[in-house]
């Protein structure tokens, strides 16, 4: 496990309701990569949460608590061993605090309290494998719940409070198998909102010239032009100088929704023809909504340029995944 910091971070779209950050992170080793890897970060809880659960087991910071087989201080403990927003189903809807005053009034004894291990969160890398920093692009995550709104542990600390240049977290690489770049062939890139990162990484590979690759086309998708283009001038710079083909999709630009599988079916005949030449496709983003649309999209323009009937379009489809030809990195 190596110990990383946050060496830099700004938002890419200030003052939105949903912010998007640019996060620089730095390892105590070297950590080498290829685009398409992500970063598992151990984050830390919010301060406020482990003061509650301090304030709810009625213990100081350092009163030794047993975690497994090792004695933790329960400020530790509270801060980077446990979840304070996931959990089992009757969870859902809660933070540890709110869940153990909701549903114990009377207090829980310390002695019975068994927290869910703290999970890594994964963050696509968005730079290129060159560069000894590694950028990520975080979305804050919030949620409206009954209690009130929640903001995701990892993406509110590395965006607001990991402290700059001090290293605070443990980190490690995660390399997916089934979301491998291929070299020297073209390349369909569809992602939405922080999906845009693990292409962004390779593109800065063609960019340098150490993958190769023929021909690459971008699909992008997010809210609104003015505040949620990220990176706009590297895209823009690609595409003029002929090294990319791009097209945008932007939600909330107009009266209805344009989102990328709609620019996707807009330019289906010379898609077709890529994929029929040999173009792989990836894939990265939102799993429950883009991704699945983004699917339906394929199989429809195999049935319409392939003239495939819908199961014929669907094994094809499955069969491009089989032969690592259509590739998702999806969450
Ligand atoms: C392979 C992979 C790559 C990823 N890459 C990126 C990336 O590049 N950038 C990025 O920003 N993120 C990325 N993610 C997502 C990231 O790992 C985290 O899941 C995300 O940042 C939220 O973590 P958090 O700790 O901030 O939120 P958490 O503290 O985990 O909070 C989420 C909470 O919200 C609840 N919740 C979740 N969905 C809903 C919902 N729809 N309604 C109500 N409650 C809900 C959960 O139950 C949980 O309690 C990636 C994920 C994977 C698997
Ligand atoms: N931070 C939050 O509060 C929040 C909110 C939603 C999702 N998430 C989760 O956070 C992760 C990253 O989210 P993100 O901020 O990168 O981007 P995102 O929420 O996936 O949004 C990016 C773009 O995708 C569009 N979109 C919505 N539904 C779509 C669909 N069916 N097909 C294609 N595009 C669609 C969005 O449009 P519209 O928004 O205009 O519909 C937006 O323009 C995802 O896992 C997502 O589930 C977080």
């Amino acid at each position: 496990m190596s110990v990383g910091r946050v060496a830099d971070r700004y938002c890419l779209n200030p003052g939105r309701p949903r912010q998007t950050w640019h996060v620089v992170i730095e390892t105590d080793e070297k950590l080498p990569f290829k685009p398409g890897d992500s970063v598992a970060i151990w984050p830390k809880n919010h301060p406020e949460q482990v003061h509650a659960l301090l304030d709810y087991f009625g213990i100081a910071e350092d009163t030794s608590l047993a975690h497994g087989k090792e004695m933790v201080p329960a400020g530790e403990l509270f801060s980077e061993r446990i979840e304070i927003n996931r959990g089992p189903k009757s969870f859902e809807g809660y933070d540890l605090p709110t869940f153990l005053r909701t549903h114990y009034p009377k207090g829980l004894p310390i002695e019975e309290f068994q927290g869910m291990p703290l999970r890594p969160r994964l963050y696509s890398i968005a730079s290129g494998s060159s560069f000894d920093k590694k950028e990520l692009l975080v979305a804050q995550a919030q949620y409206e719940c009954e209690h009130g709104m929640k903001q995701g542990v990892c993406s509110y600390y590395l965006t607001e409070r990991a402290p700059i240049g001090k290293f605070d977290f443990s980190v490690s690489m995660h390399s997916p198998r089934k979301f491998c770049f291929p070299s020297s062939m073209p390349l369909i890139m569809i992602g939405a909102g922080t999906g845009m990162a693990p292409f962004r990484s390779f593109m800065q590979e063609v960019e340098i010239g150490s993958i190769s690759c023929p021909k690459a086309w971008f699909f992008f998708g997010e809210q609104q032009e003015e505040y949620d283009y990220f990176y706009r001038d590297f895209w823009e710079s690609l595409k003029e100088r002929g090294r990319l083909r791009l097209d945008l999709a932007f939600s909330r630009d107009q009266a209805t929704k344009i989102y990328v599988q709609h620019r996707i079916w807009e330019q289906k005949k010379e898609l077709w023809q890529w994929i029929i030449d040999g173009a792989t496709i990836m894939v990265c983003g939102n799993a429950q909504k883009m991704a699945k649309d983004v699917d339906s999209i394929l199989a429809r323009i195999a049935m319409q340029e392939g003239k495939m009937d819908e199961s014929t379009a669907l094994s094809w489809l499955r069969s491009l995944h089989h032969e690592n030809r259509y590739m998702r990195d999806i969450y």
